[in-house]
C-alpha cells in the first residue's frame, strides 16, 4: 500500500498551508514547516493558542484540553495538544508566515 497522504492544514484568513507530521501537534507541525501559530504554555492550559476549526477533526494528546463542552461544540481547538484527524481548516488571523 502506498503511504497514507498527510492531513494537510489550511489557515484562514491568511491562506497558509502546512501538514500534519505524525506525532506532533498542530503548533509543533505547522512550526516545523515555519508557521507560527499564536502560543504560550504549549500544554493545552493557558488557551493563547485557542482557534476556531472551521472543518474537519482533530483528536486531543491530553485527556483535559483546556475547553469547555460549549467551546468544544462551537468549533474551538487547541493546537498545541491538537493532532489532525482529517484534513483541517482553521481560522488563525494571527498566524505567521515564518519564510516570509
Ligand atoms: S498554548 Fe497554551 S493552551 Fe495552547
Amino acid at each position: 500500500m502506498p503511504p497514507a497522504q498527510p492531513h494537510s492544514i489550511d489557515i484562514q484568513p491568511v491562506g497558509l498551508r502546512f501538514e500534519q507530521r505524525p506525532g506532533l501537534s498542530l503548533l509543533q507541525s505547522a512550526l516545523t514547516q515555519f508557521i507560527q501559530l499564536p502560543n504560550s504554555c504549549r500544554n493545552g492550559t493557558c488557551r493563547t493558542c485557542m482557534c476556531k476549526l472551521k472543518s474537519g477533526t482533530v483528536s486531543y494528546q491530553i485527556e483535559w484540553p483546556g475547553l469547555t463542552k460549549e467551546e468544544k461544540e462551537e468549533g474551538w481547538i487547541l493546537p498545541c495538544v491538537a493532532e489532525a484527524q482529517s484534513d483541517l481548516v482553521l481560522e488563525v488571523p494571527l498566524a505567521v508566515d515564518l519564510k516570509g
